[in-house]
């Protein structure tokens, strides 16, 4: 064959395997509002950044009929390109080739960019849009699937791992997700189960839709299996990429820094005034993160899950931090199983990717209530305690009101390692509340006092008695378990000086194969 006829080979080669299944299938994908694997490449990476691998893959199944059905690629679309410059791997299943469906070589695609991503410590993003196992290749499917879930492990960690659900994710197929840091679902058209409707209404006799069972709004406010929704497939591919901006490349990698005008000590004045003066009444802990952080910019992780509390990424001086902060607005900000988990996840990410925690603190207390602790709120509450605890990264807590009980223990106290904790004028730091407390230590008192009246009297007065001894920061301050209280409105500044303070932190644990944590 003529050198030009082989270029002509080549380009016909690929212009086919570009066509992943055919026009077809390709107008039947975008006529649900769906991309192709390689137009969500396309977006996610910078323009003309993208090298491909493995095109001309094919399956080698010759079972149901398969032998002469191939198609180049196989189904997944994966190589390596960069974000902002970054160097990232990829993978992108194709559903126009057998439903995305995964095949022994389809796996050794994924595994490959997978060990690569490894090797040359880059963060890995798997897109997911497929039908599952590959029916025609049994057990070899199967294999194929547990390869990746084990990269999956072994890469937890080391390096950022990220999934996007656009399409079908069920069966075995939805533990890779599962495994890696962050998962991110479409609205309309992703859905994750381990079983399907089927076989669901089979099983148990419950009849319930696929959207139901295992789509974004689901998993985005019940079970907390997705992290992000996003409206479209355009809207999560720049999800991605912002996410990506906060994240080191790898486990050795200094927390990301970039170059920031937002001035360092720009003061806000409306904080000083910002905390109710009832105790009881709520506020947005999300108006104190915005104004406190680079260009009010706020990355939310798990929006509509456990909104109890609040955790994200943002910028201090250009700084990545990550951010815990209890919610008054929601339950009162108090601490219960979700939220627990919800933070404990998140925390251990940040500590594991050298990011730095900044934690604000106005919680309650844990919350009571069987419901709570048949489903164990002690051994999840205990995630959270083991991960602040556990975590060595920079941690600078701000405790804005309340500090009560065992949740104060927990959210990066002193007594956890909390590397500079301050405390707002307003902070009420005690055993418990005011009204519980007296309740507890006048208990007979209160009985014996027979008019109403009296009571009312009696309490309020031993009330005033307890606020003013221990509903403040200065009995906490006296024994240096806060290190200042601040004045609300040099926040900001307060954070980034710390920050800059503990940049050269150095604490090992241990030595151990590997903690215990209460699962
Ligand atoms: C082989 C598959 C396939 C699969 C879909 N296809 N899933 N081929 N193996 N798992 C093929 C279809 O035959 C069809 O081929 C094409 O992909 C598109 O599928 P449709 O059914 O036409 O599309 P749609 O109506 O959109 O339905 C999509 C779907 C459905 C909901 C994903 O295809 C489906 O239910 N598939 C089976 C899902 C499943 O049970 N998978 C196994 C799960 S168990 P043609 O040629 O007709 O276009 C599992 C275990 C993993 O995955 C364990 C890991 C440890």
């Amino acid at each position: 064959m003529a050198f030009e006829d082989k270029i002509k080979e080549l380009m016909e080669k690929r212009e086919q395997a570009r066509l992943g299944g055919g026009q077809k299938r390709i107008d039947a994908q975008h006529k649900r509002g769906k991309l192709t694997a390689r137009e969500r490449i396309d977006l996610l990476l910078d323009e003309g950044s993208f090298e491909e691998f493995d095109m001309f893959v094919t399956h080698r199944c010759t079972d149901f009929g398969l032998a002469d059905k191939k198609y180049y690629s196989d189904g997944v679309v994966t190589g390596y390109g960069t974000i902002d410059g970054r160097l990232v791997y990829v993978f992108s299943q194709d559903f126009t080739v057998f439903g995305g469906s995964l095949s022994e070589s389809y796996s050794e695609k994924i595994c490959k960019v997978m060990d690569k991503a490894m090797k040359m410590g880059t963060p890995l993003i798997g897109i997911n849009d497929s039908g599952g196992a590959r029916i025609q290749e049994g057990v070899n499917s199967l294999a194929g699937y547990t390869e990746i879930f084990q990269r999956n492990i072994l890469a937890s960690g080391v390096i950022p791992q990220i999934s996007a659900i656009f399409g079908p994710c069920a069966g075995g197929a939805v533990y890779s997700p599962a495994l890696t840091d962050f998962t991110i679902m479409t609205k309309e058209n992703s859905y994750m189960f381990v079983t399907g409707p089927k076989v669901v209404k089979t099983v148990t006799g419950e009849v319930v839709n696929e959207q139901e069972l295992g789509g974004a709004k689901s998993h985005s406010t019940k079970s907390g299996v997705t992290h992000f929704v996003a409206d479209n497939e355009e809207e999560g591919i720049m999800l991605i990429r912002k996410m990506i901006s906060f994240l080191p490349q790898n486990n050795l990698e200094e927390t990301p820094h970039i170059s920031c005008d937002d001035p360092i000590d720009r003061p806000d004045n409306n904080l000083n005034t910002y905390i109710p003066d009832n105790p009881n009444k709520p506020y947005n802990v999300k108006e104190i993160i915005h104004s406190i952080v680079d260009y009010s910019e706020f990355l939310e992780v798990h929006q509509n899950y456990a909104p109890n509390i609040v955790v994200g990424f943002a910028r201090f001086n250009g700084t990545s931090v990550g951010i815990v902060a209890n919610q008054p607005n929601y339950l009162a900000g108090v601490l219960d199983i979700n939220a627990s988990r919800k933070a404990a996840r998140f925390v251990r990410f940040c500590d594991a990717f050298n990011i730095p925690l900044v934690t604000l603190v106005d919680v309650p207390g844990f919350l009571p209530g069987t419901t709570q602790e048949y489903g164990g709120i002690i051994i999840h509450g205990a995630k959270l305690l083991y991960a602040f605890g556990e975590a060595t990264v920079p941690k600078i807590t701000i405790v804005l009101r309340k500090a009560y009980g065992g949740a104060y223990c927990v959210m990066s106290s002193k007594h956890l390692r909390g590397d500079i904790n301050y405390a707002w004028p307003t902070s009420e730091i005690a055993v418990m509340g005011p009204k519980g407390a007296i309740e507890v230590l006048h208990n007979k008192e209160i009985k014996n006092i027979e008019s109403d009246e009296e009571k009312e009297k009696f309490i309020v007065e031993r009330e005033k008695e307890y606020v003013e001894k221990f509903a403040t920061p200065y009995n906490a301050a006296k024994y240096g378990y806060i290190d200042d209280v601040i004045e609300p409105r040099h926040t900001r500044f307060r954070v980034i000086r710390a920050l800059q303070s503990l940049a050269t932190k150095k604490v090992l644990n241990p030595p151990k194969k590997h903690s215990n944590i209460p699962l």
